[in-house]
């Protein structure tokens, strides 16, 4: 069976990278070729999480390639069928925004573009504390958008951040599967984060 490459796109929910990076060794790990993409928040910005050129380093050393970190490298990734299917993760309440609204603007609302137009799945992570907020209605629209499917995902904490819901990045893989036969992946609303 042919190699599927999966593009792995990162936003600034700084705070899951950790997460993130050990759910893109696991798919690496699963036979997956990965192209690594970049916000322009994630490829620039040091945090008390970490410092970004380190983690730039780790997305390169594990898929063997340069991240993308502009538009006009993201925008082939569909087109050039550079990719089967697409992964955002973590995917911040800023980007779900944007895709839901059809804004593109950052590398990684460009990839998604590019890979929606071509019918590819796109696979959205979600971690933002504003979930049951303001994104709730982007989600919602999201999740009733053709070859978008969500990482199941739950309230992190309930008491102290009501209105916050995180995936359960352990589910990555097994939702990228489902996607891949067009199917989500569910119970969507978890258990645990
Ligand atoms: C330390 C830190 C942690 C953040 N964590 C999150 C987060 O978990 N979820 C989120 O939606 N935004 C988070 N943000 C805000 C985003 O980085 C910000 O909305 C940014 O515009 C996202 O851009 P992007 O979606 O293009 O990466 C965080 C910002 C900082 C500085």
């Amino acid at each position: 069976m042919r190699e599927l490459t999966l593009g792995f796109a990162l936003c600034g929910s700084f705070c899951t990278f950790g997460k993130a990076m050990e759910q893109m060794r696991r798919t690496a790990g699963a036979g997956y070729r990965l192209v690594p993409i970049m916000s322009n928040n994630a490829y620039e910005t040091d945090t008390r999480f970490g410092r970004a050129c380190d983690f730039i380093w780790e997305a390169e050393d594990i898929c063997g390639r340069k991240v993308i970190h502009s538009i006009a490298g993201a925008e082939p990734l569909g087109p050039k069928h550079m990719v089967d299917a697409l992964v955002i993760a973590p995917c911040t309440g800023n980007t779900l925004a944007k895709l839901a609204a059809g804004i593109t603007d950052t590398p990684v609302t460009m990839a998604a573009k590019s890979c929606l137009r071509i019918g590819l799945p796109v696979i959205l992570c979600a971690a933002t504390n504003d979930a049951l907020a303001a994104s709730a209605q982007n989600i919602g629209r999201l999740m009733n958008t053709k070859n978008i499917y969500f990482v199941p995902f739950c309230q992190d904490d309930p008491e102290q951040k009501p209105t916050s819901a995180v995936a359960d990045f352990n589910q990555l893989l097994p939702t990228v599967e489902a996607a891949l036969k067009g199917r989500q992946l569910q119970p969507v609303f978890c258990g645990k984060a």
